[in-house]
């Protein structure tokens, strides 16, 4: 099942409810919601008290993706708030294994995240812990960059492993996602559709946001 998954990264901050109010009644299926450091990557952005406002303004899950040094200690923190689905980087992570384990044991859905430098490989021996993988098919830090279409076959890859070690991670794309390169997204397996500046960056939410998923069904039925 295909998935929008607007980053209220690009959204309007000072009326992030109702943006992300209009994303939901154009399908979007859950909220990303981007929390940067300043170390791990070069740009701040939000934290546990946006979270926490954001919970009472939606129904929709919310989608953690920790861009963070030391995400251990703030996984209750963002728990507490609100996260239901709680991602961390395999770079910032040096005991990955605990790490996703304390996310789960908080009870939080825990997903792994990879950066465009990072292969696959490097996540085989959690695959088994996580909940969802997400593919970074832009270097993390900044809203409206251009899509890295060598993420493609790791989004590949992420698909052909699930089915030879029968697991049940969900693969989900972040960075770039947009009309244009749907089409090749979807056809390469990936199944939650992270979208910032297709959705908030001009017009309608609602509109952008039905766009996006139209372009995704016509992407599936093409798909070989
Ligand atoms: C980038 C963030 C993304 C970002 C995607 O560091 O992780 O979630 O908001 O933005 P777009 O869709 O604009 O590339
Ligand atoms: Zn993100």
């Amino acid at each position: 099942m295909i998935e929008l998954a607007p980053s209220i990264l690009s959204a309007d901050f000072a009326h992030l409810a109702e943006q992300v109010a209009r994303a939901g009644e154009g399908g979007a299926a859950v909220i990303h919601v981007d929390i940067m450091d300043g170390h791990f990557v070069p740009n701040l952005t939000i934290g546990p008290p946006v979270v926490k406002s954001l919970r009472r303004a939606t129904r929709l899950p919310l989608d953690c993706h920790l861009m963070i040094e030391s995400p251990d200690e703030f996984i209750p923190m963002f728990v507490e708030a609100g996260a239901n689905w709680i991602s961390v980087h395999q770079e910032a992570c040096v005991h990955l294994n605990r790490t996703l384990q304390h996310i789960r044991d908080h009870g939080a859905r825990p997903g792994v995240v990879i950066n465009p430098a990072t292969p696959v490989e490097m996540l085989s021996e959690v695959l088994d812990m996580v909940d969802y993988v997400l593919v970074m098919s832009v270097n993390p830090g900044f809203g409206a960059q251009k899509f890295l279409p060598g993420s493609l076959h790791k989004v590949r890859k992420l698909a052909e492993i699930r089915e030879h070690r029968r697991l049940n991670y969900r693969i989900e794309i972040d960075g770039g996602v947009a009309l244009d390169t749907m089409g090749d997204i979807v056809r390469a397996g990936a199944e939650i559709l992270v979208a910032g500046n297709a959705v908030f960056g001009k017009g309608d939410p609602k509109t952008n946001a039905e766009q996006l998923l139209k372009a995704a069904a016509e992407a599936t039925l093409l798909r070989v």
